[in-house]
């Protein structure tokens, strides 16, 4: 257990991104209300994870974690989560069967509000507001009431987690993910899409393997890991009122966990040495992703791996890097080795999103396919390169047909993206984009399994 820690440890240390609440009364009685309510996790849950992903880390799975930018209050409804819930099963099957590696599946999904904004405040005209910063802090309305932080906002960001968690769980255990089922996940949108015939042709050959192995005479109906699947959750661990207020000790270990979600992250912009975030964490047992970006220098991670993960257990950091297409050969390298030359056992995992946004002429924030996807193919370049295993992949993603991120095999126009531009905060890839790029991983993956396999030879 983290020595000198408690859940409010995070308080001494530099808090930057946390909302200031003018009310503290309502702060107090929100956070009073989240420590009674019960866990959204259990403890176990969380290390059954952390096993998961110490496969990872030994080169023997994939990570697939994906997700909305920022949930809203606005877009809850049970059709979007069962949307992304589908995407990223139909991705980790293509993944699986053309990467012949288990995958790890991790909704950024059930907690995922609270957003770092590069400003504190927004101006339109003449008008200054405090920016949005996420529906669990504020309302994304450029109104001086609606940008008001309410402390409230964390009890109806638990409760929407709730739900989302219920539906997914029922999904992942109740029948929605037997493989049997894999052509029912085909979604109408993606019928338009080049990238459907191919999911369509895996799809037979996984219900030609099932007859198969009915005619040999195991019944896939009594075989647990096809008839349905595990799903954990994950969101960034920005505002620590609200994780705090979630922390439990587990009634096994006696260890602290933070019950908000299976795994928690620390952001590009709260991953400092001292900081109130990596205080946090470095309390609580669950699996920390961490964001590794352009400013981040080899020594300064090697402190905060000791700091997170004193004990070395496998399976406890993924380390999530977002250089930009053009950084990443040049950037990721560095890292790498200091993290090989001491022996941390991470998983290394490649969000090709947040280092790729561009301004299209419409004014719109976007992120070319094409960037998201060359991001990718460098971060399998390095861990080629370097002997170490491109473990995972980060997502912003939904199951909905937008139009945020432009390119891709359905061909989304600059001039398109006003039609279906939803996201409440960056640009995601929709279902077919989604599908499409998790072909080309499972190429890539192949790939790097042929290579392994001659080098050995
Ligand atoms: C995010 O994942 O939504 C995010 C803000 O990323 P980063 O911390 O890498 O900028
Ligand atoms: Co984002």
């Amino acid at each position: 257990m983290a020595q000198n820690w408690s859940p409010d440890s995070w308080k001494s240390h530099e808090a930057r991104h946390l909302p200031k609440y003018e009310d503290a009364d309502a702060l107090a009685a929100a956070e009073a209300t989240l420590k009674d309510y019960p866990p959204l996790v259990f403890a176990g849950e969380a290390r059954a994870l952390k096993n998961d992903l110490a496969e990872v880390a030994a080169g023997e799975a994939f990570l697939l974690q994906g997700g909305d930018c920022a949930e809203s209050f606005a877009e809850f409804h049970p059709n979007n989560i069962r949307d992304t819930f589908r995407v990223i099963l139909q991705m980790a099957v293509v993944l699986t069967f053309a990467g012949k590696l288990p995958v790890v599946k991790v909704g950024r999904m059930a907690g995922q509000f609270a957003k770092p904004r590069s400003s504190d405040t927004e101006t339109q005209g003449s008008v200054t507001l405090p920016s949005y910063f996420g529906d669990n802090v504020n309302g994304i309305e450029f109104d001086p009431a609606r940008r008001r932080n309410d402390p409230e906002r964390m009890v109806k960001a638990y409760l929407q987690s709730a739900s989302t968690l219920n539906l997914l769980r029922a999904f992942a255990g109740g029948g929605y993910a037997n493989l049997r089922q894999v052509h029912q996940w085909t979604l109408d949108f993606m019928g338009r899409s080049p990238w459907a015939d191919r999911f369509a042709e895996t799809a037979d050959r996984i219900s030609e393997s099932l007859d198969f192995m009915e005619a040999c005479g195991i019944d896939p109906a009594t075989v647990p890991q096809l008839q349905g699947t595990s799903f954990y959750t994950s969101h960034e661990a920005l505002l620590l009122p609200y994780e705090q207020a979630m922390a439990r000790r587990d009634s096994l270990t006696g260890d602290w966990y933070d019950c908000s979600a299976h795994m928690l992250w620390i952001g590009d912009r709260t991953r400092f040495e001292g900081s109130a975030h990596i205080e946090f964490a470095r309390g609580v047992g669950n699996p920390l992703g961490m964001k590794c970006g352009p400013s981040l220098e080899p020594d300064d991670l090697l402190k905060l791996l000791d700091t997170l993960n004193p004990a070395r257990e496998p399976g406890r950091i993924t380390l999530i890097s977002r250089f930009g297409h053009d950084k990443v050969e040049a950037g990721l390298p560095r890292l790498v080795r200091a993290v090989q030359r001491e022996g941390h056992p991470v998983v290394w995992s490649c969000d090709p999103m947040h280092g790729n946004v561009v301004k299209a002429d419409s004014g719109y924030k976007t992120r070319p396919f094409d960037r998201i996807q060359a991001e990718v193919r460098g971060f399998f370049a390095v861990h080629r390169a370097e002997g170490t295993h491109a473990g995972g992949i980060h997502l912003e993603m939904t199951g909905q047909d937008v139009t945020e991120c432009v390119g891709g095999a359905v061909a989304i126009t600059d001039a398109g993206l006003n039609d279906r531009y939803h996201t409440h905060c960056d640009p995601r890839l929709n279902a077919a984009q989604s599908i499409e790029l998790a072909f080309s991983i499972a190429d890539m993956l192949k790939m790097a399994a042929s290579e392994a396999q001659a080098d050995a030879a």
